[in-house]
C-alpha cells in the first residue's frame, strides 16, 4: 500500500482496500487528460467549471452564444480550450460543438449542462390583468430543459464510442437544474417546470444510458454569485446571503465546479439529484 502526506500533514493511503478491490482502480482523477463539453461555459457556473477543470489538465470545449464572450475566454485558457459558438436548442449546433471536440480533443468523456436562462413572471397578474405570455413559458423550457436534453442525447452518442475502463465506464453527465425545482418561488412558474423537468429526467436517463457505462447526475444549486445575481443591488445580495443556514453567504462558482469534478471522479454517484444550497430552503 502507498501511502502520501495531505495537506494537513496526515498519511493518507492511497490504495485504501474495500471489499478486497483497491478503490483508486475505478476513481477517474481529472487530471488524467479528460475531454469535457461545458455548455454555458462563457460566465457562471460553466466559466467556473471551464477554468476548473482546464486548470486541472482536462481539455475542454466551451460552448456558448455566439454573442457571448465564450471564444476570448477560450483563447485566453490556451490550448487545452476551444470555443463551439452555439444554442444549445440547435441539434445542428451542438452536432458541431461535438464534431470540434472529437476533431480537437480526440473524444468526449464529461458533459455539464450549464446553459440555462430564468425569467420571473406571475402565472396571472390580476392588478395588472396580465397572463403570462405562452411564449415565454415555452422559451425557458426550450432553453433549459429541451437544450439539456439535446445536449445530453448527443453527447451520449459520442461517448459511447469511448473504450471503457475496467468498471465499464464511458463518461458522465452533469445537469444543473435548481433548488426552484423543489421550492420554486412567485413568479417561477417556467423556471420551476423546467429544472423540474431535469430533476424528473435525471433517472431515466440514467437507467437508459447504464448499459453503455454512461452516469448521469444532476446538481441542484441553491443562491450563487454568478452574474444573474450580480445585477441586483449589494443590500439585496446580502439579504439572500443571509436566507442561507450556513455558510449563509452567496455559494462561490468554484463550490459548483469543485462538485463536478467531484463527480467526474467518483463513479458510484449516478442517477441522483445532489443540492448544493448550504441547507437553503426557499419560502413563497
Ligand atoms: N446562479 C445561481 O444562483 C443559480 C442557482 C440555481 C441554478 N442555476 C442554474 O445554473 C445554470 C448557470 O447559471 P449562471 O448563474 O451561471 O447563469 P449565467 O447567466 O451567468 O450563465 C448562463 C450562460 O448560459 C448561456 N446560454 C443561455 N442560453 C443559451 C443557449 N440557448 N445556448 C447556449 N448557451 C446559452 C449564456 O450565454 C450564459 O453564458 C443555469 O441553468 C441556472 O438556471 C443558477
Amino acid at each position: 500500500m502507498a501511502a502520501e502526506v495531505d495537506g494537513a500533514g496526515r498519511d493518507v493511503d492511497v490504495h485504501q482496500v474495500v471489499d478486497g478491490a483497491a478503490l483508486d482502480v475505478a476513481l477517474h482523477p481529472v487530471r488524467q487528460g479528460l475531454v469535457a463539453l461545458v455548455t454555458g461555459g462563457a460566465s457562471g457556473l460553466g466559466r467556473a467549471t471551464v477554468e476548473r477543470l482546464v486548470e486541472q489538465g482536462a481539455r475542454v470545449v466551451l460552448l456558448d452564444l455566439p454573442t457571448s464572450p465564450g471564444g476570448q475566454l477560450a483563447k485566453e485558457l490556451g490550448e487545452r480550450c476551444a470555443f463551439a459558438p452555439a444554442d444549445v436548442t440547435s441539434a445542428e449546433d451542438v452536432g458541431a460543438a461535438l464534431t470540434l471536440a472529437q476533431k480537437e480533443f480526440g473524444r468526449l468523456d464529461l458533459t455539464v449542462n450549464c446553459a440555462g436562462v430564468g425569467i420571473a413572471v406571475k402565472t396571472y397578474n390580476s392588478k395588472k390583468d396580465k397572463v403570462h405570455e405562452l411564449e415565454d413559458f415555452q422559451r425557458v423550457i426550450n432553453v433549459n430543459l429541451v437544450g439539456t436534453f439535446n445536449v445530453t442525447r448527443l453527447s451520449a452518442r459520442l461517448m459511447s464510442q469511448n473504450k471503457p475502463d475496467a468498471d465499464g465506464h464511458r463518461g458522465l453527465v452533469v445537469n444543473t437544474a435548481s433548488v426552484a425545482a423543489f421550492e420554486g418561488q412567485v413568479g417561477q412558474a417556467a423556471y420551476s417546470a423546467s429544472k423540474g423537468g431535469i430533476v424528473g429526467m435525471t433517472l431515466p436517463i440514467a437507467r437508459d444510458l447504464a448499459p453503455l457505462g454512461i452516469r448521469v447526475v444532476t446538481i441542484a444549486p441553491g443562491l450563487f454569485s454568478t452574474p444573474l445575481l450580480a445585477g441586483l443591488p449589494e443590500k439585496v445580495r446580502n439579504f439572500l446571503g443571509q436566507q442561507v443556514p450556513f455558510p449563509s453567504r452567496l455559494g462561490h462558482p468554484a463550490e459548483y465546479a469543485h462538485l463536478v469534478q467531484a463527480l467526474a471522479e467518483n463513479p458510484m454517484v449516478n442517477g441522483e439529484v445532489v443540492r448544493l444550497d448550504g441547507a437553503l430552503r426557499m419560502q413563497p
